[in-house]
C-alpha cells in the first residue's frame, strides 16, 4: 500500500475500510506531517489540528454549512438545521434545543435500561452474538423512533431509508447506482414524512412529530417544507451515529481486556469511559464546510468556494490539546473532545446519545463482563461514519 498519508504530496486516504478500522495512526501522521492534507479521493483539503478545527467550527461566516447542492445526499433542499448558517440556523435551534435538553433526555433512562436488558435476554444464554445486529442497532434506534413517534415495527424500513442515503454502497455492488439510490431514497423519505404529517394533523400525539407541527417561534409556525427538512436530517442523525459509537466502543473494549476489567471493577469510570471512547473512536470522523473566503492555514492557501473537511477524528488525537492523546484514559481530567462538533452546529442529540451510550455500556457489562471477538473472526468497519458492521462477540455461556 502507498504511504498514507503521503507526506510529499500531502495526500491521504481515509476512505479505505482498513483505515476505518484503525484510523488513529494515520490521523497522528497527518497532524505531525501535513496538518492540512488533501483527500486522495477528490483532492479536497482536510484540516486536522485541534486548534484549527475548533476555530473553523466557531467561524461559520468563513466555514459555511450551506452546501446542500455541493453534497449530493438525495435531498431537494438543505437539511435543517445542519445545512443552514446562523443566524437562520439559530431560529431552528431555539425550537429544537428544549426538546433535546439534558433533563428531558434523562427521563428516558428507565425505558432505555429496560430495552437494553430485554435485548440482552434474547442472546445471553447463547454465549455469542453479532453485536451490531443484536444490540447496537436496535437499542438506540428504538429509543429514537419512540421519541419521534415513529412505529418501531417499521425499523427495517427506516434503516433501509437511512442506509440508502448514508451507505448506498451497502445496497448495491454497482458504484454507478449509488447516486440513483440516494435520489430514489430521498424521494421515499419525503413521501413517508408527507404522509405522517397529514396523519398527525388529524390525530395529534405527544411526540416530536406533533411538536414540530405545533411549535412556534415569534408567533410563527414551521412551514410544511421546514418540517420535512428537519425530519430528513433526524432520520440520518438519529439512526446511525449512536449505533456507530456503541459498536466502536464495544469493539475497543473487546480488544483491550485490561481496560475492560478496569471499567467492570470500577463503575465510577463509566462516564469518563463514554467520553474517552467518543474521543478516541470519533465515529463521525469529519464534517464538511464550504469556504467563503480565501485563507491560509498551516502554510497552505485555501480558496473561497472550496469544499473542505474538518477532521474531528484527527483533531481528537492531537497531543497539543490532549497531552498524551494516544493514551486511552477513562479517568482523563480535561476532555474537550470534538466528537459532537462545536460552535453553532454542535450536535443537537448529544444528551440523548450520552444517555444511550452510558446505559448501554453499563447494562452490557453488568450482565456480560467478560467477552472477546470470536476467535478466527475479524470485525469489519465501514468508512465515512465509522460503524463496526460485523462484530462477532463470544462470552462464557451461562
Ligand atoms: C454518538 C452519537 C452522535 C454523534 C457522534 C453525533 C455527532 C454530530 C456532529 C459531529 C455534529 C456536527 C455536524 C456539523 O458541525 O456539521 C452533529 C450535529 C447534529 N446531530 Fe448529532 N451526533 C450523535 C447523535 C445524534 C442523535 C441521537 C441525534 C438525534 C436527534 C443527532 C442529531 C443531530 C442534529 C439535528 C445535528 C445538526 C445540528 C445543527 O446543525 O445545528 N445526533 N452530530
Amino acid at each position: 500500500m502507498a504511504e498514507n498519508p503521503n507526506l510529499e504530496t500531502g495526500e491521504v486516504n481515509l476512505f479505505d475500510p482498513e483505515i476505518a478500522a484503525c484510523p488513529q495512526p494515520v490521523y497522528r501522521k497527518m497532524l505531525a506531517g501535513c496538518p492540512v492534507a488533501k483527500s486522495a479521493i477528490d483532492g479536497a483539503p482536510i484540516i486536522s489540528r485541534y486548534e484549527d478545527v475548533t476555530w473553523a467550527l466557531r467561524h461559520p461566516e468563513i466555514f459555511s454549512s450551506a452546501m446542500d447542492l455541493q453534497i449530493a445526499l438525495g435531498t431537494e433542499r438543505p437539511m435543517i438545521p445542519q445545512q443552514i448558517d446562523p443566524p437562520a440556523q439559530t431560529k431552528y435551534r431555539k425550537i429544537l434545543d428544549p426538546r433535546f435538553s439534558k433533563k428531558r433526555m434523562k427521563e428516558l433512562t428507565p425505558q432505555i435500561r429496560a430495552e437494553a436488558n430485554a435485548l440482552i435476554d434474547r442472546f445471553i444464554d447463547a454465549g455469542e452474538c453479532e453485536f451490531d445486529e443484536a444490540f447496537a442497532i436496535p437499542l438506540p434506534c428504538n429509543a429514537f423512533l419512540h421519541l419521534m413517534g415513529l412505529p418501531s415495527e417499521e425499523l427495517d424500513h427506516f434503516l433501509r431509508m437511512k442506509n440508502g442515503i448514508i451507505r448506498p454502497q451497502t445496497l448495491t455492488d454497482d458504484m454507478n447506482q449509488v447516486q440513483a439510490i440516494r435520489i430514489e431514497t430521498g424521494k421515499s423519505i419525503y413521501a413517508y414524512f408527507e404522509d405522517l404529517i397529514a396523519e398527525r394533523r388529524s390525530d395529534p400525539r405527544d411526540d416530536l412529530m406533533t411538536y414540530l407541527m405545533q411549535a412556534e417561534l415569534e408567533g410563527e409556525k414551521l412551514s410544511h417544507n421546514e418540517i420535512l427538512d428537519i425530519c430528513f436530517l433526524f432520520l440520518l442523525g438519529g439512526l446511525d451515529t449512536v449505533t456507530a459509537t456503541l459498536g466502536c466502543s464495544i469493539a475497543y473494549l473487546a480488544e483491550n481486556p485490561e481496560q475492560r476489567r478496569r471499567l467492570v471493577e470500577n463503575d465510577t469510570l463509566l462516564d469518563g469511559a463514554v467520553e474517552e471512547l467518543l474521543r478516541w473512536e470519533t465515529p463521525v470522523t469529519g464534517v464538511p464546510r464550504l469556504l467563503k473566503q480565501d485563507i491560509t492555514l498551516g502554510g497552505i492557501d485555501l480558496k473561497a468556494g472550496q469544499l473542505v473537511t474538518l477532521s474531528l477524528g484527527a483533531s481528537n488525537t492531537d497531543d497539543e490539546e490532549f497531552g498524551n492523546a494516544a493514551d486511552v484514559d477513562f479517568a482523563r481530567e480535561r476532555n474537550r473532545h470534538l466528537a459532537f462538533g462545536a460552535g453553532a452546529h454542535r450536535c443537537l442529540g448529544s444528551h440523548l446519545a450520552r444517555i444511550e451510550l452510558r446505559v448501554a455500556i453499563e447494562e452490557w457489562h453488568k450482565r456480560i463482563p467478560d467477552y472477546s471477538v470470536k476467535p478466527g473472526e475479524t470485525p469489519t468497519y465501514s468508512a465515512g461514519i465509522r460503524e463496526v458492521q460485523y462484530l462477532p462477540l463470544v462470552w462464557p455461556a451461562s
